[in-house]
């Protein structure tokens, strides 16, 4: 697989064309109609995420089977979450499945004694991060003679479901030319962990709407995308920052999200 790093960058813009409703794309779809296609991977990452599980609870090997109970129960959720926001909510998205599920397959409707008025405990300290706006300062600054880099690596991908696969990747920067190398195939959005690498940092409306994490370094960064259940996470974590060729840069990258995550090693920058 080689992708110039500028389509990669692309996932930034939702609308595509050609974006046909689910139903025309896929086998068996009831609830989810009228969906454009490009939006039922995040929708089905967000009702896993909200309910804690991985797509094999609802799903077997032929996504297109009802043979899991599970699977016949989100459909009367769906069409519920649905009905709830449009009779109390004046069709705003209020209620989510998260709203109820919170990570657990079956929410739990006693309150704990531990919630207690009385029982005020400190949360536990929370770093806070940054707007994007705040945190373009502190990507890894390039000294100016450094025209090109070369990052080697693996990357592995792992789904919950199965054993993690991973292999080689390479990330070349060329002046404006950017490409990336490998024969995993995985989300295109999890290279965009690889862009602190980039001898520039991206512009600041490609990191609009991002929240960063700094502890001396760049250490996370955080983003939300809207799908028409509720807000879907996705996180990069970078860590084992090191001295490479006089630039602090981090060896390892992770990407999660609720159905992947991607992890990039680094083993030399050049
Ligand atoms: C809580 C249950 C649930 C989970 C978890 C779930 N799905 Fe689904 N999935 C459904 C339901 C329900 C449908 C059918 C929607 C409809 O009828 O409109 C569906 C449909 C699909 C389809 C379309 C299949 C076809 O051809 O009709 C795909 C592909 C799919 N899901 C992938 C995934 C992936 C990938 C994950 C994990 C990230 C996942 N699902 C997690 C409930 C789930
Ligand atoms: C208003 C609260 C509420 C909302 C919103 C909600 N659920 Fe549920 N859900 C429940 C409750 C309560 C149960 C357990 C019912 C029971 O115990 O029989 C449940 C059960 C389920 C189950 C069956 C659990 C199992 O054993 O596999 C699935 C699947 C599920 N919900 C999916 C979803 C999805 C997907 C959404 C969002 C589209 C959603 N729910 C939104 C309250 C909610």
């Amino acid at each position: 697989m080689r992708i110039a790093f500028a389509a990669l960058v692309l996932i930034f813009a939702t609308a595509q064309p050609n974006d046909l409703p689910v139903e025309q794309t896929k086998k068996n779809i009831k609830v989810l109609q009228g969906l454009p296609s490009s939006q039922l991977i995040p929708v089905m990452a967000f009702m896993s995420n909200s309910l804690g599980v991985t797509c094999a609870h609802c799903h077997t090997k032929a996504w297109e089977s009802d043979e899991k109970p599970a699977k016949e129960v989100a459909r009367t959720m769906m069409a519920m979450t649905r009905a709830i926001n449009e009779q109390q909510f004046g069709g705003k998205l209020t209620v989510t499945c998260n709203t109820c599920h919170q990570g657990r397959v079956k929410p739990i409707a006693t309150p704990d004694i531990a919630n207690a008025g009385w029982n005020v405990r400190p949360g536990a300290p929370v770093k806070a991060s940054v707007v994007a706006e705040d945190a373009i300062s502190r990507f890894p600054k390039t000294s100016a003679e450094v025209k090109r880099r070369v990052v080697r690596g693996r990357v592995e991908r792992y789904n919950g479901r199965d054993e993690p696969v991973s292999g080689p990747f390479t990330l070349t920067i060329d002046g404006n030319k950017t490409t990336y190398d490998t024969e995993l195939s995985h989300p295109p959005e999890a290279s965009r962990a690889l862009a602190i690498y980039l001898l520039a940092p991206p512009g600041i409306e490609k990191l609009r709407g991002e929240r960063w994490l700094i502890d001396g370094d760049l250490v996370a960064r955080t983003r939300e995308t809207p799908t028409p259940f509720g807000n879907l996470p996705d996180q990069i974590d970078y860590a084992d920052y090191r001295n490479a060729n006089g630039v602090r840069l981090p060896f390892r990258a992770q990407w999660s999200r609720a159905d992947y995550r991607v992890t990039f090693t680094v083993t030399s920058i050049e």
